[in-house]
C-alpha cells in the first residue's frame, strides 16, 4: 500500500489519498468525527461521516485513545477553515494498532518536571516537533555555509586524556585501569589538523560536569567549533559573525512557521548583519559598575553579569580581551597589553549571553611551555599539543559555539533543556 506523507498533501495535493498515522487529537460533532493525524512530516484533519460507515466500526474508530494508528483514505479537499488549509474527507479508514488508554501527555498544564520524566512521549508534542526541526535546519545551514567557504568536517575522539577547559568541569571515566575524561571541547586535536587539511570544523558532543543548576547549562551539549591557520582574534570573530548570520538568514527564509511558533519574526534576523559589535572586557567591566553590579577587574564573568550586558543589545556582539587569570592556558596573551589574552565570547542578546568561546592560540613553543608550567599543568599530558608548535605552525585562531545556547535564544526558550531531545541535566539522565 502506497501512502502519500501529509506534508506533500499540504503542499501540493487535491484528489485521492491515503496516509496512516497517529491520532493527535479528535472532537465529534453532528454527526461527523474529526481527527487530527500526526505522520511525523505533518498534522492533517481528517473528516468521517458517521453514516458512511459500518455503525459498531464507526463507534470503536470514535472511542480510539489518543496515539492509536490509523489508516485513512479518501478525498482531499481544499477547506480553509481546516488547520494546514486542507483536509481528508475519508471513506475507509483501518485501525493499525489500538494504544492504551490515558497517554501520558495530555491537553491540561502539565509541570515541567513531569514532562522531563515523560521526554520519551512529549517529543511528539508540536513545540518539540518545531525544535527538532530547527536543530535539524541549523545545522543544515551551518554546514552550508562552511562547506562554500572552505571548511572541511573532521570528527576527532569524544574520550581524552587531558582538560581542554580546565579541570573543575571534567567527566572521568574508567579507561581500563587508566583514567580517561569525555571531551570539552575538540580544541587541541583541531589544532594539529590544521596543518594537515587547513580550515576545518567539527559538530560532536562536549561535556561539562557543571555542578551548577542553571537555565543555560547541559552536562552534554552540540558544540560546534572551527579553527582556522593564519588566522588571528578578529579573523575568527568575522567567521563567527558571517557564519551566525548565515544561519540566522538561512532559519528567517526556510523555518517561518517553526520560528513563528516561538514568537519570533523572520524579520528581526534578516536584521541580523555582519559587523557585530564589540566591546572590551575593560569596557564591559566599567558597563557594570555603572549598572550598580558589585565587580572588578578580573573577575569572571558569569552568566549573572552577561545577562545584564545582553540586555543591552537586541543583536549578538562580542565580548573582548579577557584578562589571562580566568581564560585557559592556550589563549594567546596580547603583544600589546599582556595582561589581557587575544579571547572573545559571543554573546546573544536579550539577556541570553555567552553562544561562542573564541580566540588566538599561543603558536610559539616556549611561550606555550611557560603558560603551562605558570597554570601548574602537567606538560607530559599536552606533550604531542605542545610538539606541534616545534614543526610549523602559524598563528592560528577558533571558536566553539553552543548549539543549544544559540538555539534556546533564536526560539526565546526559557530554559536550554528545551533546544536538545533529551537534556542531560546535573539530576537528570533519564529518559
Ligand atoms: O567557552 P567554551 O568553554 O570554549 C571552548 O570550549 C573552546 N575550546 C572552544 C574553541 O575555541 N574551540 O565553550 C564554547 C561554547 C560556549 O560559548 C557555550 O556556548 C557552549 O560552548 N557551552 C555550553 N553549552 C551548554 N551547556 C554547557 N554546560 C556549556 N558549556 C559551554
Ligand atoms: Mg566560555
Amino acid at each position: 500500500m502506497e501512502f502519500t506523507e501529509i506534508s506533500k498533501i499540504l503542499s501540493e495535493k487535491d484528489g485521492k489519498a491515503s496516509i496512516h498515522g497517529w491520532i493527535h487529537n479528535k472532537r465529534s460533532s453532528g454527526g461527523i468525527l474529526f481527527l487530527i493525524i500526526r505522520d511525523g512530516t505533518g498534522l492533517l484533519q481528517c473528516t468521517l461521516k458517521k453514516d458512511k460507515f459500518d455503525k459498531k466500526f464507526f463507534e470503536e474508530i470514535e472511542k480510539l485513545p489518543a496515539e492509536s494508528l490509523v489508516e485513512l483514505h479518501g478525498m482531499v479537499k481544499k477547506d480553509p477553515r481546516a488547520p494546514g488549509g486542507y483536509e481528508l474527507v475519508v471513506d475507509v479508514a483501518k485501525i493499525e494498532q489500538k494504544a492504551e488508554e490515558k497517554f501520558p501527555i495530555e491537553k491540561k498544564f502539565q509541570g515541567p518536571e513531569y514532562l522531563m520524566d515523560n521526554r520519551h512521549f512529549w517529543l511528539r508534542s508540536e513545540k518539540m516537533q518545531n525544535i527538532i526541526k530547527i536543530r535539524s535546519k541549523f545545522l543544515l545551514a551551518a554546514r552550508e555555509w562552511f562547506v562554500k567557504n572552505g571548511f572541511t568536517e573532521i570528527q576527532v575522539p569524544v574520550i581524552v586524556g587531558a582538560a581542554v577547559e580546565g579541570g573543575s568541569t571534567l567527566f572521568e571515566v574508567k579507561y581500563f585501569g587508566k583514567k580517561a575524561y569525555l571531551t570539552q571541547s575538540w580544541q587541541l586535536y583541531a589544532e594539529a589538523a590544521i596543518a594537515s587539511i587547513g580550515k576545518c570544523f567539527t559538530v560532536a558532543p562536549s561535556f561539562r560536569a557543571e555542578k551548577s543548576r542553571t537555565r543555560r547549562h547541559l552536562t552534554e551539549y552540540t558544540h560546534m567549533e572551527a579553527e582556522e591557520p593564519w588566522c588571528d582574534l578578529e579573523g575568527t570573530m568575522k567567521t563567527q559573525e558571517q557564519l551566525l548570520t548565515y544561519i540566522c538568514h538561512y532559519l528567517a527564509e526556510n523555518a517561518v512557521e517553526e520560528l513563528k511558533h516561538f514568537g519570533r519574526e523572520s524579520k528581526e534576523l534578516l536584521a541580523i548583519n555582519p559587523p557585530f559589535k564589540r566591546i572590551t572586557y575593560d569596557e564591559g567591566i566599567k558597563i557594570l559598575q555603572n549598572k550598580g553590579v558589585k565587580v572588578k577587574w578580573g573577575d569572571d564573568i558569569d552568566w549573572r553579569h552577561e545577562k545584564v550586558l545582553s540586555m543591552q543589545f537586541d543583536k549578538p556582539f562580542f565580548f573582548t580581551h579577557f584578562p589571562k587569570g580566568i581564560k585557559a592556558f592556550y589563549h594567546k596573551p596580547d603583544p600589546a597589553k599582556p595582561e589581557v589574552t587575544l579571547s572573545a565570547d559571543m554573546l546573544a542578546p536579550e539577556g541570553y549571553g555567552e553562544v561562542t568561546g573564541s580566540g588566538q592560540r599561543i603558536h610559539d613553543y616556549e611561550e606555550l611551555v611557560k603558560r603551562i608550567n605558570e597554570e601548574k599543568l602537567n606538560v607530559d599530558s599536552y606533550k604531542w599539543y605542545v610538539d606541534l608548535r616545534r614543526y610549523g605552525m602559524p598563528p592560528h585562531a577558533g571558536f566553539g559555539l553552543g548549539v543549544e545556547r544559540v538555539i534556546a535564544w533564536l526560539l526565546r526558550l526559557k530554559h536550554i533543556r528545551d533546544a536538545v531531545l533529551f537534556p542531560r541535566l546535573i539530576n537528570r539522565v533519564y529518559p
